[in-house]
C-alpha cells in the first residue's frame, strides 16, 4: 500500500540502518514488493500536493510514478525503483540525485483528439444548438427521439466544442484520475475535458464512487470538469439515477461507508439521451412499436421529477428523411468552428465572474444567480408567469437563469433579454420542437 515505503524507512532509521536524520525530512510515497521493489500506487498527484503544501519539498517515489509526482511544481522528486537503491542513497548522505524534473517539466504532448467532429452530423440542428449552449454555460441536456436519430453520435461530439481545461483544473481532473489508478503513464497531466459514458449495467459504485475497501472516485468524478453521457438513460436503476441529483446541485459527490465518507469532486455536463419507449423500435413508420402510451410514458417516467427539474434542456431529436439529410448537408457547421463561439461567450462569462469562484454560468449558485445575476423585470416576465402557473418550479427558474445568461453570452450581449429567457424556458420546459 501508499505508506509501505515510509513504515519501512521509519524502520531502518530506528534500528540505525540508515542515518535517522535522513528520514526525517523527504515525504516517502510506494508500495514495496517482497523482492523490495518498489511498486507505483494511486493517488501520487493529490499526495504530493498535500506534501507540497505541508512544506515538504523532496519526494521520494517509485520510479514510475516519477513523472505524476513531477507535475507539482517546486518539488524535489528522487525517484527509485527498488528499496536498496534507496538505502543507499540515504546512506551516502547525498543531495537527491540531480532529479528528472527539467526534462519531465515540458509542455505534455498533445492529446490525441478522437477523429470525431460536429460535422459527422447532418441535421439536428435543435439539438445541435443546445449542444453548443451546453458546452458554452456548462449546462445539462436531455435528449429524447427515435433509435438511429444521431442522439449517441451527437453526444460523442460535445467535448469536440470545449476549449482545454485552464490548469488549476486539469490539475484537479489528473488528481482524480490518479486516485482512480488510471492516468495514462507518459503523459500523466490531463489537459482535456474528460468524457465519460457507463453502461446501464454499471454498479452504483462504478458511477457513484465507492469500493469494499478503498474509495475510488465513480463516472461521476471521472467526468469533473467534462462530460457524463449516460445512453438509454431510463435503463439506468433508479436509485443510481436519483444519486445524480447531489452532484448536479452541489458539483460534488459524498460517498458514505460503514467506515466514514469521502467527498469527491463531481461537477460535470450531464448528457441524458433516450429512446421515447422501451421496445427500441421505430414507430414513426406505423408497424414495429407495438407500445401502448402508458408503456412509453412509463419508459420516460424512470427518470423522476426531481431529477428532470435539474436538467437544463430537454430537446426531442425527430427522425429526418433521407431528403432532409442531403439538403442538410450543407449547411453542417464542423466543431472547430462552433467551439469558437463557445470560447467567446465563456470568455465572456469568465469575465463577468471575475473575482468569482466560478467560471460558467452553471456554476453559480442560486443565491448569487437571484441577488446579483437577475435579469430585468420585463426579461423576467415569462419565467413569473410559468411560476404562477406552476410549469416551471424554483429550482427549475435557476436552471432557467443560468441558460438564458449562457445565451446572452452566445449573443454578445450584456445581459439576457426577453429572446434569452424566453427560449431558455422553452428549453427548461423541452418544448422548443
Ligand atoms: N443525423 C445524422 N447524421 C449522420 N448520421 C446519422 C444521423 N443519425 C443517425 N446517423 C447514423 O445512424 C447511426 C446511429 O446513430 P446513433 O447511434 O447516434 O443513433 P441513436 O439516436 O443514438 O440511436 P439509438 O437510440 O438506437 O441508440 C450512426 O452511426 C450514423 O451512421
Ligand atoms: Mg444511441
Ligand atoms: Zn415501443
Amino acid at each position: 500500500m501508499t505508506f509501505d515505503l515510509a513504515i519501512a524507512v521509519a524502520i531502518l532509521g530506528a534500528a540505525g540502518v540508515v542515518p535517522a536524520d535522513r528520514v526525517a525530512e523527504p515525504f516517502f510515497l510506494g508500495e514495496l514488493g517482497l523482492d523490495g521493489r518498489l511498486r507505483p500506487v494511486r493517488g501520487v498527484l493529490p499526495s504530493v500536493l498535500g506534501a507540497a503544501e505541508h512544506g515538504d519539498v523532496t519526494v521520494v517515489v517509485p520510479a514510475a510514478n516519477c513523472a505524476e509526482a513531477a507535475l507539482v511544481p517546486d518539488v524535489k522528486v528522487v525517484p527509485f525503483a527498488d528499496l536498496r537503491q534507496l538505502v543507499e542513497w540515504l546512506r551516502r548522505g547525498e543531495d537527491p540525485p540531480e532529479p528528472y524534473i527539467e526534462e519531465i517539466q515540458e509542455p505534455p504532448p498533445p492529446t490525441i483528439q478522437p477523429a470525431v467532429d460536429l460535422s459527422d452530423v447532418v441535421g439536428q440542428p435543435v439539438a445541435r444548438r443546445a449542444l453548443e449552449i451546453c458546452a458554452a454555460g456548462g449546462h445539462n441536456l436531455w435528449m429524447v427521439g427515435p433509435p438511429g436519430t444521431g442522439k449517441t453520435l451527437l453526444a460523442e461530439r460535445l467535448p469536440t466544442l470545449l476549449p482545454d481545461l485552464e490548469i488549476d483544473h486539469a490539475l484537479e481532473v489528473t488528481a482524480i484520475h490518479s486516485v482512480a489508478g488510471i492516468l495514462p503513464p507518459n503523459s500523466p497531466m490531463l489537459s482535456r475535458p474528460p468524457f465519460v459514458n457507463p453502461h446501464h449495467t454499471a454498479t452504483a459504485a462504478a458511477i457513484i464512487g465507492g469500493g469494499s475497501t478503498v474509495v475510488r472516485p465513480g463516472a461521476v468524478s471521472l467526468a469533473h470538469r467534462g462530460v457524463l453521457f449516460m445512453d438509454e438513460a431510463p435503463e439506468f436503476p433508479r436509485n443510481i439515477l436519483d444519486c445524480l441529483r447531489q452532484p448536479l446541485e452541489a458539483g460534488r459527490v459524498t460517498v458514505s461507508r460503514s467506515a466514514g465518507s469521502v467527498t469527491f469532486p463531481a461537477r460535470f455536463m450531464l448528457v441524458l439521451a433516450a429512446n421515447p419507449c422501451p421496445c427500441a423500435q421505430p414507430q414513426d413508420q406505423g408497424e414495429s412499436c407495438q407500445c401502448s402510451p402508458t408503456t412509453r410514458r412509463r419508459y420516460l417516467g424512470r427518470l423522476s421529477g426531481p431529477l428532470l427539474d435539474r436538467i437544463d434542456m430537454k430537446v426531442t431529436v425527430a427522425r429526418t428523411s433521407r431528403r432532409e439529410l442531403m439538403a442538410d448537408r450543407q449547411f453542417v457547421e464542423p466543431s472547430k468552428i462552433v467551439a469558437e463561439r463557445v470560447l467567446a461567450a465563456r470568455e465572456r462569462a469568465a469575465k463577468r465572474l471575475d473575482g468569482t469562484p466560478w467560471r460558467t454560468n452553471a456554476e453559480i449558485p442560486s443565491t448569487s444567480l437571484h441577488a446579483d445575476y437577475r435579469p430585468s423585470n420585463a426579461a423576467m416576465k415569462c419565467m413569473t408567469h410559468a411560476l404562477d402557473s406552476g410549469t416551471l418550479s424554483a429550482r427549475g427558474l435557476d436552471r432557467v437563469l443560468r441558460v438564458a445568461w449562457t445565451l446572452a453570452d452566445l449573443a454578445g450581449k450584456p445581459a439576457p433579454e426577453h429572446a434569452e429567457t424566453s427560449t431558455a424556458l422553452a428549453l427548461w420546459l423541452g418544448v422548443n420542437t
